[in-house]
């Protein structure tokens, strides 16, 4: 018990909530699921919203009044394969909404009948009654539809009961029948009758009275051996009364005589329709099929399908024509293994003929066949190998459509073809076509399947398709989309899975009519080729099938797996008119400001001055530190134009030389080894002070400027202290070139000292150039360090200040 417990906790309820925000909660669909569970009885805690109750395949054998009392709201109740004995309907009295009851494959062998006025389905096929389980009460189900029933004796009186039901299907599933009143089945009103006979049953009299009955008619378990051998064959070849125009025989093993019979039969009936699959036929042929009787029918379309020989032979000759012969509208014989197909040699009125999955080859068209009413020809999976001869044969009929997909087929490029102008659709797909294919082809073709060939391209020099209006090239080699140049009205292109890198612009060009396009599962290059094809897909909403997750870069590598959709390739890098107007302009632009900077500020001079100076540095920093200090041999290092001479010796040299430590004027330090610039650097890093005096004149002299500007630059003067000015004459600063900025930055600063032309305030100038001097000796001496200038006092006699006189050039 505790175990039946436990498992009623896994009845998994699934919750299909359908039209959950319309409808009212009341009318949701609850599917409670209690399939196979080895249940032995209905589970006591069922949801009372229930609506849909599977309990199939489980072991339940009685079922309780109370067992669907909760589930109130129960609309289908399915209990087939159980092992319920005995069923009283009256059960389900409080079920009012009960539509659908299947009780199929348990042992019942009674029913007590209770009027479910509601019930539509009821199944109770595949049970254990001895008799057909029908009451009066079943007369009052009037909305039955399906009823599905057994018993192992069938009377007339039992169906006399439902006879003025209308239902739409019986079905008979019998597990055996021991007697059968003859006319039984035609009582019933029903549009289709499905019988599964039983074993040792007499096949005839169920076919006969079947016929009878219903307009669609499906037999299945067809057996030769006990339904045929013990009962004579139907010699009574006119039927009065026949009703089925569908007949259905399923599951057949029979001997082909029998076969042959039951055509003959079924011939002189109202079917229309006759088919039977799944046959396997033996025994040996022994009626004459010239006796085959082929007037009188009704007979339009019919259908072999999945045969199975267990014959050794076959006379194949006749028995094909006993079916060409038949000249009917419409036949298929498919999966057949069928190797060859005879016509008799009149014209014969087939519209439709379907012999797909045979292993036909091209010998079928090396006859003359004449069916100038063909429409529809179906080969698909044979073993045909030449377009063209299939072509010879269609150019005498008026077929419209041509499936030869799935077969050997080839074209040679020196074969001739000939279609009719019939022709809208063709399958051509699974073949082993190359591009030459297209050649070939019929010009009215307006659907055209090439998938699964081996195309490369589509040809520049073909016929014009002016129909074409869908074409499907997936699964090919082609590395392109092809143009439509020769298919204008083309609207929908399937190219999937081909070798694509790039799509070219001329698809999109020439093919303007095209809304769908299904380019997916091609190994696309994302580079700026394929902008155009990402756009074209932003433009045309929908027109991509697939877009965007088949659509997935496969080159460059690190783009690989990348969607198209996500690839970025801006316009920039794609667009080289772009590009070479942006290169151009940042030209002109930097070409513009160089020019200008050499104009206003001089540029070369710059950079030729650099270039000595920093020449002159590599130099100079192969000295080390220590030389260096020992090279300090100045304390002043003047420098002024030759102009200016006359002031420098007479005035200043004289007035720095009144302190008592300064002496000597040292001239001609310049070394004629070096250059001047080299020289002018040597001495300014060999002086701790610079005096630069200024004037017009300084100004005018490029030299000056160098040596300035090396002052300045100075590496071993860190502190800019060191460069004393000394403005001797005013100068205007209009008189400064644009390219010293330096030097007219000075001047408007007033950084300098001013030389009086007052004679009487030379007093406090020379106080004030000795002051700074000083002061910056004082500071100075940390770098120029003391040790240096002892040396240097010993070296040049006791001077402080050196000066060096520069030509100003
Ligand atoms: C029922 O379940 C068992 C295992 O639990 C499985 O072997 C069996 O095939 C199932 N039957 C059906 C009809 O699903
Ligand atoms: C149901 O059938 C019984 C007997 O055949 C009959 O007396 C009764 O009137 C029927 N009920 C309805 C609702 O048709
Ligand atoms: C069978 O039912 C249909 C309606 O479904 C009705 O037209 C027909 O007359 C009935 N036939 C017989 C024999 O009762
Ligand atoms: C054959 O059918 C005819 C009516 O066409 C009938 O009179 C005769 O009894 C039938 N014979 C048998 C053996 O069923
Ligand atoms: C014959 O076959 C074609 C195509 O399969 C179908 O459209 C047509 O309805 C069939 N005709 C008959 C009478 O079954
Ligand atoms: C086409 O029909 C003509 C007669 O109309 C016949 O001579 C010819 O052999 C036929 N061709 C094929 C391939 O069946
Ligand atoms: C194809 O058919 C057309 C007309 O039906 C006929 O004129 C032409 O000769 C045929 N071609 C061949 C090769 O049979
Ligand atoms: C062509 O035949 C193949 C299979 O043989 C089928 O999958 C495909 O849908 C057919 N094409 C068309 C356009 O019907």
């Amino acid at each position: 018990m505790t175990l039946i417990r436990s498992i009623y906790v896994f009845c998994s309820i699934v919750m299909s909530v359908l039209g959950y925000v319309s409808k009212p909660p009341e009318d949701r669909e609850l599917t409670t699921n209690c399939y196979n569970m080895s249940l032995r009885k209905v589970p006591a805690d069922l949801t009372p919203t229930t609506t849909t109750l599977d309990l199939s395949y489980n072991l339940l054998s009685q079922l309780q009044s109370s067992d669907f009392r909760s589930v109130s709201k129960l609309k289908v109740l399915i209990l087939c394969h159980n092992r319920i004995q005995e069923l009283d309907i009256k059960t389900f009295e409080f079920n009012r909404e009960l539509r659908y009851l299947d009780l199929s494959y348990n042992r019942l062998k009674i029913v007590t009948w209770y009027s479910l006025a509601g019930l539509r389905h009821l199944d109770l096929s595949f049970n254990d009654f001895d008799s057909v389980p029908i009451h009066e009460e079943a007369g009052n189900m009037s909305h039955l539809e399906i009823l599905g029933l057994s018993g192992a004796k069938i009377r007339k009186s039992d169906f006399q009961k439902i006879a003025h039901l209308h239902l739409n299907t019986v079905f008979l599933g019998l597990r055996s029948l021991s007697y059968y009143e003859e006319g039984s089945l035609p009582i019933l009103n029903t549009t289709k009758l499905h019988i599964v006979l039983p074993m040792n049953t007499n096949f005839w009299v169920l076919l006969r009275d079947g016929i009878k009955t219903s307009k669609i008619l499906e037999m299945t378990n067809i057996d030769g051996k006990s339904q045929f051998s013990s009962y004579e064959t139907q010699q009574n070849l006119t039927l009065a009364n026949s009703k089925t125009s569908i007949l259905l025989l399923n599951k057949v093993d029979l001997l082909w005589d029998d076969l042959l019979l039951i055509f003959q039969f079924v011939w002189h009936t109202s079917v229309e329709c006759f088919q039977v699959q799944h046959v396997t036929f033996g025994g040996k042929v022994y009626l004459d099929h010239n006796s085959f009787d082929y007037s009188n029918t009704a007979m339009r379309t019919i259908k072999l399908e999945h045969i199975q020989f267990r014959i050794f032979y076959i006379p194949q000759e006749r028995v094909y024509l006993l079916f060409t012969k038949m000249d009917i509208e419409n036949l298929t014989i498919s999966d057949a293994q069928m190797p060859h197909m005879r016509f008799p040699n009149y014209p014969t009125r087939f519209k439709h003929l379907n012999f797909a999955d045979n292993i036909l080859t091209d010998d079928l068209f090396k006859q003359p066949i004449q069916l100038p009413h063909l429409k529809t020809l179906i080969l698909k999976g044979n073993k045909l190998e030449t377009l063209s001869l299939v072509s010879f044969f269609a150019n005498n009929t008026s077929l419209k459509h041509l499936d030869l997909s799935q077969n050997l087929l080839q074209y040679e490029n020196d074969e001739n073809c000939f279609w009719p102008e019939t022709l809208i659709t063709m399958n051509l797909s699974s073949n082993k076509f190359a591009d030459s294919v297209f050649r070939c082809l019929p010009r009215s073709i307006q659907i055209l399947d090439l998938n699964n060939n081996k195309i490369q391209t589509v040809p520049k020099e073909i016929i014009h398709l002016k129909s074409l209006r869908e074409l499907n090239l997936a699964f090919n080699f082609l590395t392109d989309l092809p143009g439509c140049s020769h298919f204008r009205k083309l609207s929908i292109l399937n190219i999937e899975m081909n070798l694509i890198l790039s799509p070219s612009l001329d698809f999109f060009q020439s093919c303007q009519e095209v809304k769908t396009l299904n380019a997916g599962r091609n190994p696309f290059r994302c580079t700026c080729e394929l902008r155009d094809f990402i756009h074209l897909e932003k433009y045309s909403q929908g027109m991509m099938i697939g877009w965007s997750d088949s659509y997935i870069c496969e080159y460059p590598l690190n783009l690989k797996g990348t969607r198209l959709k996500d690839v970025h390739l801006p316009e920039l890098s794609c667009n080289t008119a772009l590009l070479i107007v942006t290169i151009v302009v940042i030209m002109l632009v930097l070409g513009t400001a160089m020019a200008f900077c050499c104009l206003y500020f001089d540029l070369p001079w710059y950079l030729r001055m650099l270039g000595q100076w920093t020449q002159t540095l590599q130099r100079i920093r192969k000295t080390t530190q220590e030389q260096l200090k020992r090279n300090v041999q100045f304390y002043v290092f003047i420098s002024y134009n030759k102009h200016d001479s006359t002031w420098v010796k007479h005035e200043l040299i004289p007035n720095l030389e009144k302190e008592e430590n300064l002496i000597c004027l040292h001239e001609g330090n310049f070394d004629p080894g070096k250059s001047i610039t080299e020289n002018i650097m040597n001495c300014i890093e060999k002086s701790c002070k610079s005096i630069f005096v200024l004037s017009p004149n300084f100004v005018q002299s490029e030299w000056c400027h160098y040596e300035l500007y090396f002052a300045h630059q100075n590496l071993f003067h860190e502190n800019s202290n060191y460069i004393i000015f000394i403005l001797l004459e005013p100068i205007p600063l209009y008189c400064i070139p644009t390219r010293y900025p330096r030097l007219k930055a000075l001047m408007e600063k007033k950084a300098y000292l001013e030389w009086p032309k007052d004679r009487r305030k030379c007093g406090l100038f020379w106080a004030k150039l000795r002051a700074s001097i000083n002061v910056n000796l004082l500071e100075t001496r940390e770098m120029c360090e003391l040790q240096t200038f002892v040396e240097l006092n010993e070296e040049s006699q006791g001077s402080v200040i050196s000066l060096i006189r520069t030509d100003c050039l």
